[in-house]
């Protein structure tokens, strides 16, 4: 894989990461040992139905920690559901905080974890870094294939008074270990494997593109599309541990990579989206993705090859060929997500798209778009994926 990336200078920060089948077990011993006593657990229903949170349970009592469950979390986290788990956390004297789950239950874990040192509102940390005072221990443990959040510098919630997802960045909030056991996904249903699949892909596209690439995010952005183009589609079709496998560890990599490189204007489109519609992230950057590229394309030839050869097309070079090489499997690939594959087919009303134009150009991710655009410019890319 080529080191491509014009940036001879950059900065790569991850947490601990511990990954491996199996290892849900551990999570106890790592609240231990970064000095937990009573860990703030913070989950859904969903995993707690699955099993996977009377694992971690019983790994934190087999660590003589004691425990306090708040699984009150739904998709698109609300502002209002971590304010109430924020309560929870203090009222119940606790100290590390642990997020099992998709990016909903991390991203809560790290608003609970934002306002348990930090107090005030969620939005008075939006944007980038805003957050002064280091937060609680923390350890994130994903339990789906895509969003990244246990291992990057993002937080995305819904501002439910606004109707608009708004994103928290700062390296204060990447947890002190991210802790993935592959497992989890075998009860993870076949609509969420692809859609968590399909936001990993964006990550590692956007990142790969990404003004802030470097050549760390670049080999890390790459080795997610290599592993999602090798197993994304038997995966979903014949849910095989393996695959299953390559899809955390693809997730584990497209994170590192958009946490180091940042994301771009899919994105910033996509949480607009989602914010007003509470619409599937995954789902949401599927239908923008093809149509982000061909923005892009016209200002990142140099980049084409490399990404090309990462989805299988090893002698694509940097020209015409590579771009429909590439959007082609990528198209294969977000098919093998399941979801619609217009804006009109997730019940995006056409009035919207102005707006949602308008707020996408004020999110954070559009800083690090390969391609400068403007409200028009997005606007044009909501109407082609319409
Ligand atoms: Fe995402």
């Amino acid at each position: 894989m080529g080191f491509d990336s014009p940036n001879q200078h950059c900065k790569f920060e991850v947490p601990e990461i511990i990954f491996g089948r199996g290892l849900l077990n551990q999570v106890g011993a790592c609240a231990r040992r970064l000095g937990g006593k009573k860990v703030f657990l913070v989950s859904d229903e969903g995993l707690f139905r699955a099993g996977w949170v009377d694992r971690v349970i019983k790994s934190l009592l087999d660590a003589g920690l004691t425990f306090v469950l708040y699984d009150q979390i739904t998709s698109n986290p609300k502002d209002h559901e971590i304010e109430d788990g924020y309560r929870e956390y203090l009222k119940h004297g606790t100290d590390v905080i642990v997020g099992l789950g998709g990016g909903s239950a991390m991203d809560a874990a790290k608003g609970i974890a934002i306002l348990g040192s930090n107090g005030g509102r969620l939005q008075d940390y939006r944007g980038t870094d805003r957050i002064h005072c280091p937060l609680p221990p923390l350890v994130l443990c994903p339990t789906t294939c895509g969003t990244g959040s246990d291992v990057s510098q993002f937080a995305v919630i819904n501002d439910t008074a606004e109707q608009c997802k708004f994103t928290i960045m700062s390296r204060c909030i990447a947890p002190d270990i991210s802790l993935t056991d592959p497992d989890t996904l075998e009860t993870l249903p076949d609509e969420y494997v692809g859609s968590s699949a399909v936001d990993a892909l964006s990550h590692a596209v956007e990142a790969y593109f990404s003004v802030a690439a470097s050549s760390l995010t670049d080999v890390n952005a790459q080795e997610a599309l290599i592993l999602l183009n090798k197993s994304f589609v038997n995966a979903v079709q014949e849910r095989r541990a393996d695959d299953l496998e390559n899809l955390s560890r693809a997730s584990l990599h497209a994170g590192m990579a958009f946490s180091n490189a940042l994301l771009g204007i899919g994105h910033a489109l996509s949480h607009p989206i989602g914010g007003l519609y509470n619409a599937n992230h995954g789902h949401v950057n599927a239908v923008l993705l093809p149509e982000v590229l061909r923005f892009d394309f016209p200002v990142v030839e140099k980049k084409l090859a490399g990404f090309a050869a990462a989805l299988g097309h090893h002698s694509a070079g940097n020209g015409k060929a590579a771009e429909e090489m590439a959007l082609e499997t990528i198209d294969t690939l977000l098919d093998a997500g399941g979801g619609p594959r217009s804006l009109r087919k997730l019940g995006v009303r056409e009035e919207d798209l102005p707006g949602l134009a308008e707020r996408a150009l004020k999110d954070v991710c559009v800083l690090t778009s390969p391609r400068q655009t403007d409200e028009e410019d997005l606007f044009g890319i909501l109407k082609r994926a319409y």
